[in-house]
């Protein structure tokens, strides 16, 4: 089933679309792309904006037998970490990333055809949150739910739309395996009873595609702004191990920390429907891609792990030292509706009063 009823695809519908521009033929920078800044930044303190320290996020090697204990203490300090031996081959990797880069290089009008309409799941556009943000983002992407994706491929690729869906179709399935395999460890390193998670086996998860054309002036412009990812965490592959992804980290007084990826790492972040079981204890990680000053094109696949859509979704306690309830309980699909309409502010009316 579809995360979205189809009541909210009729609020979905009403929303305004926005439509990428051809990043091909730009000389400069656009009115439109200077300076995007979302709605609520200022949460983030504004001093800490030029810092981008350049940290270490910890590397969780998924075949060391103490990596159920490492991803407790990371995801309780991070919220964010990096992962090897996670079981997803480099050869399919750089599979997925020549499709991607074979379909953002198609011309600006071939990929207008296959443009994600407000109230659909998948294809070509803006990420959702772009709707937020008084600026447009320095991005383009493309967004694939479930197996409803091939229709567009096939107006892309008449005649050899099978590799591009191929590929996908691969790469979902590793990524579901690699999903489960960290559910199962962050839920046990939380004490979440395993009958509990055998009911959680249908889960939803999306897919997109980012690209980050060549920038003529990358300080003036925002990839992707300041955000926290709606599910239960994301796995991200950057290409070419280029760097833009950036986490705020406020204890360490430092602001936007950026990190060089470990080759042949995927980066993990925790979203906000884990922030919730956890009862707050894992951070749901803010997180934002400036564009790279290289002029060169910055690739990044996100795969986003859900629940199934009508799990209600609410603080398991039993963990040491856990504290009162901090959350109500609240449904998958209600929780993906609320983010949808109010972004950051959705987690507050989650949250319990007192
Ligand atoms: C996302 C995201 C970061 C990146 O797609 O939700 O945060 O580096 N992407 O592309
Ligand atoms: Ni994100």
């Amino acid at each position: 089933m579809s995360l979205l009823s189809n009541a909210d695809k009729d609020h979905l519908m009403q929303q305004r679309l926005i439509v990428p521009i051809d990043f091909s033929s730009i000389q400069r920078v656009p009115e439109s792309h200077i300076g995007a800044q979302c709605f609520d930044d200022s949460k983030i303190n504004p001093d800490n904006e030029k810092s981008g320290a350049s940290i270490s996020i910890p590397i969780i090697d998924l075949e060391d037998p103490k990596a159920l204990g490492l991803i407790f203490n990371v995801c309780e300090t991070w919220g964010m970490f990096q992962v090897i031996n996670h079981g997803v081959s480099k050869e399919l990797l750089d599979q997925v990333e020549f499709q991607t880069k074979k379909l953002f290089n198609l011309p600006f009008e071939k990929k207008m055809k296959v443009l994600r309409a407000p109230g659909e799941d998948t294809g070509y556009g803006y990420p959702r949150l772009a709707l937020f943000f008084s600026k447009q983002m320095w991005n383009e992407g493309f967004t694939i739910m479930g197996n409803s994706y091939h229709h567009h491929p096939k107006k892309l690729w008449p005649n050899s739309f099978e590799s591009f869906c191929e590929v996908i179709f691969e790469y979902q399935t590793k990524m579901n395996d690699l999903g489960d395999k960290l559910k199962s460890l962050i839920f046990k390193s939380l004490n979440i009873p395993t009958p509990e998670e055998a009911t959680l086996k249908d889960h939803n998860y999306a897919i997109h595609l980012n690209s980050y054309p060549p920038c003529p002036d990358s300080s003036q412009t925002m990839g992707i702004g300041p955000h926290t990812d709606t599910l239960l965490f994301t796995i991200l592959h950057q290409s070419g191990n280029a760097s833009g992804l950036q986490v705020y980290k406020d204890e360490f007084g430092s602001g936007w920390v950026s990190f060089n990826p470990h080759p042949g790492a995927l980066v993990v972040n925790v979203a906000d429907l884990l922030h919730i079981i956890s009862n707050v204890r894992f951070p749901s990680a803010i997180h934002r891609a400036v564009v790279n000053n290289k002029q060169k094109q910055r690739l990044s696949f996100a795969y986003f792990y859900g629940l199934p859509v009508d799990f209600e979704v609410s603080p398991f306690l039993d963990y040491p030292n856990c504290e009162g309830l901090k959350f109500k309980p609240i449904k998958v699909k209600e929780y993906a509706i609320l983010k949808l309409k109010y972004l950051d502010l959705a987690l507050s009316f989650v949250r319990k009063s007192g």
